[in-house]
């Protein structure tokens, strides 16, 4: 068994550590040699279907659908065609306007998940065209979509998804370039800029990864608190519910993500002293918002790890207890970098109350049920 798990005490800690290959090998083959476009030749919808499109729906469950949170941000900006994020098992019953000229993309690491699949056949039925983002070649979800994008990151046995979702943010990147590069929504030297950006990833993870002891501490640290909230705007909102879900999994205990500008209208009066806070501070535009959201809970005693941008030490050390920093990107790719120290949080917490880490109480890797 260790065997199988590569050497690590568990398969979740082995696959956060597979991330940089899982990022290089969904990259491979889908950059141009010159390193200027994304080439996705599996993809059969043509230059004028792209041009058809008037709407995106992301559907998917879980992490994947924390990962299409992202893909929503990252398509919007990109291509400028207005997303919509939905959990499956509201979209399905919720009669969606599902026309012939949406996108409905489709997220889900096995491919199997019931009411993401009933969500597909619900957008074909009503004439749109389906994108799969899956990570099980042949599963049901790719047999089913009409275009199928496979994030190449190896078997994920764990029940808390880590290589997985970080591979469908490499895959909503690479589809988001090229429906930039299709739509001219975006030019050459951006789409070449972005490219040099994401090859840089693999290598970055490595250097987080490498500072593994420091997040044990924190760990170790907050493991005993009853409750912990994770805050952030734009796309460290999505990360913070995405670092929420996977502590809640596999350490039980009780967590809530917050867009931080809405703490103010309920959350904050759960602040008390001592309560963890996690805020994510990578989004330079929305910086000074997110450190007077900080202050407004840390004035009501919180205990705040900051985790931003390498650089920045100064500025967050005055009003943080603790930080991690991760290293410098652009800003629509922080995601791919700042879940990571999330990651190894809720495992050495999950570590540290002594739970079963790959099979946590209650959970199933993939439900094929509804
Ligand atoms: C289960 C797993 C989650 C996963 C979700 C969706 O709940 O425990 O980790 O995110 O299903 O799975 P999928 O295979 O569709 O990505």
């Amino acid at each position: 068994m260790t065997a199988e798990k590569g050497g690590y005490d568990h398969f979740m800690l082995k696959e956060i550590y597979e991330q940089p290959k899982a990022y290089r090998d969904t990259m491979r083959g889908r950059v141009s040699e010159d390193g200027k476009s994304v080439t996705l030749s599996e993809l059969s919808m043509t230059p004028e279907q792209i041009r058809a499109f008037r709407r995106v729906h992301i559907v998917a469950c879980g992490t994947a659908m924390h990962a299409g949170m992202v893909g929503k941000t990252i398509i919007e900006q990109l291509a400028r065609l207005p997303v919509e994020t939905d959990v499956a098992s509201e979209y399905r019953y919720r009669s969606p306007i599902i026309t012939p000229d949406t996108l409905v993309i489709v997220v889900s690491q096995s491919g199997e998940t019931a009411d993401t699949l009933a969500a597909l056949r619900e957008a074909k039925r009503c004439g749109a065209r389906v994108l799969a983002i899956t990570n099980v070649v042949g599963s049901s979800v790719a047999r089913e979509a009409d275009d199928t994008i496979v994030t190449l990151a190896g078997p994920e046995i764990a029940v808390a998804s880590t290589k997985a979702y970080t591979s469908q943010l490499i895959a909503f990147y690479l589809f988001g370039l090229y429906l930039a590069q299709t739509l001219g929504t975006r030019d050459e030297a951006f789409v070449a800029n972005m490219l040099a950006a994401m090859q840089a990833l693999p290598e970055q993870v490595e250097r987080i990864l490498a500072q593994a002891e420091t997040i044990k501490e924190i760990a170790d640290a907050i493991a005993h608190n009853r409750s912990l909230f994770f805050i952030g705007r734009g796309v460290d909102y999505a990360v913070a519910l995405e670092g929420s879900l996977k502590l809640k999994e596999i350490s039980y205990i009780h967590s809530e993500a917050y867009a931080a500008g809405e703490l103010k209208h309920g959350t904050l009066a759960l602040i008390e002293e001592g309560v963890p806070v996690i805020a994510l501070l990578t989004q330079e535009e929305l910086f000074e918002k997110t450190i007077s959201n900080i202050k407004e809970t840390k004035a009501r005693g919180a205990n705040v790890l900051g985790i931003y941008n390498e650089g920045q030490e100064a500025e967050v050390a005055k009003s943080v207890d603790s930080q991690f920093a991760i290293p410098r990107t652009l800003p629509l790719l922080t995601p791919a970098l700042s879940v990571v120290p999330l990651q190894l949080l809720s495992y050495y917490a999950s570590l540290a109350l002594g739970h079963d880490v790959d099979k946590p109480r209650n959970l199933a890797k993939s439900v094929t049920v509804e």
